[in-house]
């Protein structure tokens, strides 16, 4: 396990700049606890004002949802990892489910922008999840464990220690998902951790975060019961004040640890 324990939220393709900036300067006005990482995805459109609310040495990250793999310029509409560093991105989400089955990402992209985000000296936070049907076929495990090792096959060994991995099986997530019970999550986080390990040598992530219908009432079974390093939210991660209760609830589980 790692020493550290994460907690995020991507706001997906919520709020303007103004209310990206009213949550930032909500959350940054108290300290991340001792122990834990947070952290926020804006949409790229508020990205830099959101950074621009973050002071310096505030244990609040901010990153990206996405960025292209390509350091080239030819991708109308696209937006670089460079370009979202340049806008103070600490960190960018890659392979989310919502990229893989509603906008036809497939491995092969996932891999190659992960490898993008660690080329540039940003932390890739690497999503995987299976859908309904193969966890209902019981092939959930092999599923999200064959996710991590092809995302992971462009990085060395030493490269693997600086990744994020959240699991966020599909049925869990947004307004439609059933939200996992701890025991749903911890054997798959046991299997992508074993992935990790066989992918590179040995090696460990930096983090193996749950993510898929977090909130304020099942925060602490999830952070205490799945053997995760964190929570990586999203609705409930929209009000500022959701989000620092649930940051403080990770926060009493890492003062426990
Ligand atoms: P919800 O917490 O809204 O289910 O979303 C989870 C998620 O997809 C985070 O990326």
């Amino acid at each position: 396990m790692a020493d550290e324990l994460w907690v995020g939220t991507s706001w997906k393709m919520t709020k303007t700049i103004t209310q990206g900036r009213a949550w930032a300067r909500e959350v940054a006005a108290v300290p991340v606890p001792d122990g834990v990482t947070a952290f926020v995805l804006p949409p790229h459109t508020a990205l830099a004002a959101v950074r621009g609310c973050v002071p310096p040495g505030h244990r609040l990250l901010v990153g990206a949802q996405d960025a292209h793999w390509s350091a080239e310029n030819e991708w109308t509409g696209e937006v670089s990892v460079q370009q979202v560093a340049d806008a103070g991105a600490d960190l960018v989400e890659v392979g989310h489910s919502e990229r893989r089955l509603g906008l036809g990402e497939d491995e092969d992209v996932v891999a190659r922008k992960v490898r993008a985000v660690v080329d540039f000296g940003l932390v890739p936070l690497l999503c995987v999840g299976e859908p309904a049907a193969v966890r209902q076929a019981g092939a959930h495990v092999d599923h999200v464990a064959a996710q991590v090792t092809s995302a992971l096959a462009l990085l060395e060994r030493e490269e693997v220690y600086d990744v994020l991995v959240a699991y966020e099986p599909v049925w869990a997530i947004g307004p439609k998902g059933a939200p996992a019970e701890p025991e749903d999550v911890a054997p798959v986080i046991a299997a992508i951790r074993e992935a990790v390990g066989r992918s590179a040598e040995g090696a460990s992530a930096l983090g193996v975060l749950y993510g898929g219908s977090v909130t304020r009432d099942n925060a602490t079974a999830m952070v205490s019961g799945a053997g995760v390093d964190g929570l990586f939210v999203g609705r409930a991660g929209w009000t500022a004040r959701s989000f620092l209760d649930i940051v403080s609830m990770v926060g009493r589980h890492a003062g426990d640890r």
